[in-house]
C-alpha cells in the first residue's frame, strides 16, 4: 500500500468525483459537505465509471447505468442489480493535498 497524490483539495468543488487513473483506476468523490471518499472506480454490475459518471446523494453513490446503489463509505451494495461491493480506499488529507492510499 502506498499512498498516491490525487489532486488538491481546492481542485475538487464540493458533490463531484473524478478517476483517477492506475493498474485499477480509482472514483474519487468529494461530499456535499466536504468529505473525500474513493471508491473502485468500476461498477461492479458492468463496466461503467463512477468517477466519470455517478451521482452522490448523501452517502450513497448511484450508477446511472441500472440504477444500482454503494454505501460510498464502505463500497457495500445496497439495492439490485448490484451484489458485489466496491473495493474502498483510505484518504488522507495533509497540507491542502488528497492523498489516496492503495
Ligand atoms: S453498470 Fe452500474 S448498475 Fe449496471
Amino acid at each position: 500500500m502506498e499512498r498516491h497524490l490525487a489532486c488538491t483539495v481546492d481542485e475538487m468543488g464540493k458533490g463531484t468525483s473524478r478517476t483517477l487513473d492506475g493498474d485499477v483506476p480509482v472514483a474519487l468523490f468529494r461530499s456535499d459537505e466536504g468529505e473525500f471518499y474513493a471508491t473502485a472506480d468500476s461498477c461492479t454490475h458492468e463496466q461503467w465509471s463512477l468517477g466519470e459518471d455517478s451521482d452522490l446523494e448523501g452517502d450513497e453513490i448511484l450508477c446511472p447505468l441500472h440504477m444500482a446503489r454503494f454505501d460510498v463509505r464502505t463500497g457495500r451494495p445496497l439495492c439490485f442489480p448490484a451484489t458485489i461491493a466496491l473495493q474502498t480506499y483510505a484518504v488522507e488529507i495533509e497540507d491542502g493535498k488528497v492523498y489516496v492510499i492503495r
